[in-house]
């Protein structure tokens, strides 16, 4: 049975020919068609158009759609959803003064999240986790990317990965798997890295491979985590096993990481808050595509990604929550939008495309994702009545999705 959905105020994203991005000045066109209609069947878009082109409904379900937007459902390309407990009370602690590097250096972090990981079980991770995949496909997210590294160990890496598989298997939401075995050094390790990256790349990719657990392989690339050298080490050894990067990197210091990482062939570089002209050269003309967290800048008061020098050199920009227990704990993509708009100056149709079409570049799911486009999987946002797509992110705190479509189905 097909479904139409009619008299849509405008219908956002519409791309006929299908593309991979929009880089630099072309982020600034949203395509859009006025007064529309779109059908889809099971889980595919099979039509769209004008109304005035509206065929007859006697055979649709039919969803009237008068004085509402429809778009495609947000591209989050970059999370770590799946963990134990959170971190509230260093959320209060920088309150009162403390700073990220401060805490983290107290055993605080990533590491506070490692350790409540390893205490906790598959089936209590999953459980804790399958309640944030759902809040954030009715906030309207359709593909996700979901992260490990709160094992840091190898039982704990693989239990996480699982976790992320088991998601997968149970949700219609697009999900792509990327092994983070190294975000931070375990304290036993601390004097001894190349000890633990053996861990990462001879005991764990291995396996990982044979399950087939992961999409892609993440570093945090950064001064007191991986050092550039180290990150390549990783790269190299994903490579190997066919896993292509997308690489925690510029977060607080600009340490030459990103030519490194296009170097390798990364799909993406991520985070972005501290960037230098050399980065910005280095990016120019590569299959690597900037992703900006703007809500990691929000929670932790840091530099936001320089999304403006970055367009204006041509670059593409994808946006992502990273959702996360330590910097970014709202997978909330609207508000990401909004951030995005409001904080770093991107054009509401510069961060539509950056939250669509890139972040579905940004973790690989370009020719299904991302875009209104025939024969792209039927992932519908339907907004409430709006006078124009910019309320969307003007109204930055309101909820004004009415209905979400995944793989065709309806998110109750
Ligand atoms: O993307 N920077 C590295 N990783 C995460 C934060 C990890 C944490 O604090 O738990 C991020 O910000
Ligand atoms: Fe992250």
């Amino acid at each position: 049975m097909q479904t139409i959905i009619i008299n849509i105020k405008e219908l956002l994203q519409v791309r006929e020919l299908a593309v991979e991005k929009v880089c630099g000045a072309e982020m600034a066109v949203l395509p859009t068609i006025k007064n529309a209609y779109l059908v889809f069947e099971n889980d595919v878009i099979t039509d769209f158009g004008a109304m005035e082109n509206c065929p007859n409904l006697n055979a649709y379900i039919t969803i009237d759609a008068i004085g509402k937007m429809v778009l495609p459902t947000w591209c989050d390309s970059h999370t770590h959803i799946v963990y134990a407990g959170n971190r509230e009370q260093e959320f209060v602690d920088r309150i009162n003064g403390l700073t990220y590097e401060e805490i983290a250096n107290r055993g605080g972090g990533i590491l506070n999240s490692a350790k409540k990981l390893n205490e906790t079980s598959e089936e209590e991770i999953y459980n804790q986790s399958k309640k944030r995949l759902e809040e954030v496909m009715k906030q309207g997210t359709g593909a996700i990317e979901i992260k490990s590294g709160y094992g840091l160990t190898v039982e704990g890496e693989l239990k996480m990965l699982r976790v992320i598989k088991k998601l997968s298997q149970n949700y219609p939401i697009a999900i792509k798997a990327t092994f983070l075995g190294a975000h931070a050094f375990p304290t036993e390790y601390k004097e001894n890295h190349s000890g633990y990256i053996d861990i990462v790349i001879n005991d764990l990719l291995p396996k990982i491979a044979t399950e087939k657990l992961a999409d892609y392989i993440d570093v945090f690339c950064e001064t007191g985590y991986f050092s550039v050298e180290e990150t390549e080490r990783i790269m190299e050894a994903g490579n190997k096993y066919g896993l292509r990067s997308k690489i925690h990197v510029n977060q607080f210091t600009a340490i030459n990481g990103i030519a490194a990482c296009v170097k390798h062939n990364a799909l993406s570089v991520d985070h972005l808050e501290i960037v230098t002209d050399d980065d910005i050269e280095a990016l120019k003309n590569c299959n690597t595509i900037a992703v900006a967290l703007p809500t990691c800048s929000y929670f932790i008061s840091i530099p936001y990604t320089p999304a403006r020098k970055m367009i204006a050199a041509g670059l593409p920009i994808a946006l992502a929550s990273d959702f996360n227990p330590g910097t970014s704990p709202s997978g909330n993509m609207n508000f990401v939008v909004a951030t995005a708009c409001i904080k770093m100056k991107m054009t509401p149709e510069e961060a539509i495309n950056a939250a669509t079409l890139n972040g579905a570049c940004a973790m690989g799911l370009s020719e299904t994702h991302g875009s209104i486009t025939v024969g792209k999987i039927a992932n519908l946002i339907i907004t409430k009545p709006l006078h124009s797509f910019y309320e969307l992110p003007y109204a930055f705190a309101s909820n004004l999705i009415e209905q979400v479509i995944i793989n065709g189905n309806l998110i109750p």
